[in-house]
């Protein structure tokens, strides 16, 4: 079979974006989008947030209108898991779950990641469930339907989010934490503090230092207890786990790509192979805003920025400069914004009153600004964003000025 055309596997943020951006780039070739969820691509981050409180249907999720996609001939088969990759020196194949041989010549892998299984007996339960794909949020909303006592297992963004939904509606919510402090691995111990004061004044128990040690599973072969490490044991109707994400290396290994962690792919979003370009989650990227050290982003700013980069590199074009890595999470009123990296800093310096829920932590290396986390302060945000982005070093100036929520950032933090 004559090799042409894009393929894509993967359907999420990074997929999508890839496909689209290839058009953009004037593309000629067949494009196809691959993925084996059952629905079109569609935002993830609503999921924890109003998509789980019923607020949302998934048409509003939507990436892009189907037949906008079929305007731009972009091809998307959902439904279609991608089982194997065969590359040749200018393209190659996939076989995928149909029995049916895709042909390519460029290829594009935006496969993102899989939720942490718990390592534990009965973690098979049909009422311990994870959030990463809609049919996990209507699985979770169908058991909330029924349950009260909740445990959620992991205190990072999903188990955060989702606590703070289901105690607003009323929920028994029961957060276990591995770590000595909430949303360790994104960000700084005032945040960890604030959140844990802030799930526990809504009524969310949190237990730091934690782990489950096993499952007590009821003759319905439901999960009703949750053995913790300090011995006790707490009764439940379900059970969330977001303990984080694994990425497949599966594909890196059939088309001997190096591998890092995740797939390792260059600025321009090239992985070690010509011709074959990764984005999104599954990759890991050197990235100028941890001076150069290899980092595994999730986030939709990686995977949308990757995407232009990976699409540019596909068609010769210069990609676009590497954008500031931003996150944000919305947990119940509480709206987090964060810019920048800030593993590796030295020092940090709050801004605001942290028990008024309105305040920002920003952190320096070596003197030099490196990043912000913005607690309902969305001005702080930009601004840090901003000046991220911006070329120079910018220095620390006056603490007492920093620390005074009232003095406007850009009159503080300066280009050097
Ligand atoms: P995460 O890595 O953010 O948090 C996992 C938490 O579980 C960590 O605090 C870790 O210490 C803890 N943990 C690990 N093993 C444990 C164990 N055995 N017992 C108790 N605690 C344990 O991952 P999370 O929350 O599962 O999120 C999954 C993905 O979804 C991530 O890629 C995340 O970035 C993404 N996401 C992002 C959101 C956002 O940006 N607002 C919102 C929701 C999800």
């Amino acid at each position: 079979m004559m090799a042409h055309g894009a393929l894509i596997v993967g359907a999420g943020q990074a997929g999508l974006q890839l496909a689209v951006s290839l058009r953009d780039h004037g593309y000629d070739g067949p494009v196809t989008l691959v993925g084996d969820e059952g629905s079109y691509p569609y935002q993830r981050p609503p999921l924890s947030k109003d998509f789980l409180r019923g607020e949302r249907g998934l048409d509003s999720l939507l990436l892009r209108k189907p037949e906008l996609l079929r305007a731009k001939d972009i091809e998307v088969r959902t439904g279609t898991r991608v089982t194997e990759l065969v590359a040749g020196e200018s393209g190659g194949y996939a076989n995928t779950s149909e029995g049916v041989e895709l042909p390519f010549r460029h290829l594009a892998l935006t496969t993102g990641v899989r939720p942490r299984r718990l390592p534990v007996a009965g973690s098979d339960a049909s009422n311990v469930l994870c959030l990463r794909t809609v049919e996990d949020a209507r699985r979770l909303q169908d058991v909330l339907g029924t349950a009260h006592r909740i445990v959620v297992v992991g205190g990072g963004f999903i188990g955060l989010e989702a606590a703070a939904v289901m105690s607003s509606q009323g929920k028994q919510v029961t957060v276990v934490e591995a770590q000595d402090r909430l949303l360790a691995r994104v960000a700084g111990p005032v945040l960890g503090e604030f959140y844990r004061r802030m799930h526990e004044k809504r009524g969310v128990d949190v237990l730091l230092r934690t782990i489950v040690t096993g499952l007590g599973v009821g003759s319905d072969g439901r999960v009703t207890e949750v053995v913790l490490s300090d011995g006790k044991s707490l009764s439940c109707d379900a059970v969330l786990v977001g303990i984080g994400v694994e990425r497949d290396r599966t594909f890196a290994d059939q088309l001997g790509l190096t591998w890092d962690g995740g797939i390792l792919v260059d600025q321009h979003a090239r992985t070690s192979r010509a011709g074959v370009v990764a984005a999104g989650d599954c990759t890991a990227a050197p990235n100028p805003f941890a001076d150069g050290a290899v980092v595994r982003l999730e986030s939709v700013q990686n995977a949308v920025d990757q995407a232009k980069a990976a699409a540019a590199s596909l068609c010769g074009a210069m990609p676009p400069k590497p954008g500031v890595p931003w996150f944000w999470s919305d947990q119940g009123a509480v709206k987090l914004q964060m810019a920048g990296l800030t593993q590796g800093y030295d020092d940090y310096l709050v801004r605001g009153e942290v028990d008024s829920e309105t305040f920002s932590v920003i952190y320096f290396r070596q003197d030099r600004f490196i990043g912000i986390e913005a607690v309902n302060r969305p001005t702080d945000f930009m601004f840090a964003r901003k000046v991220l982005a911006s070329t120079g070093e910018i220095r620390r100036g006056s603490d007492t000025v920093l620390a005074d929520p009232s003095v406007p950032l850009k009159d503080i933090l300066v280009p050097s």
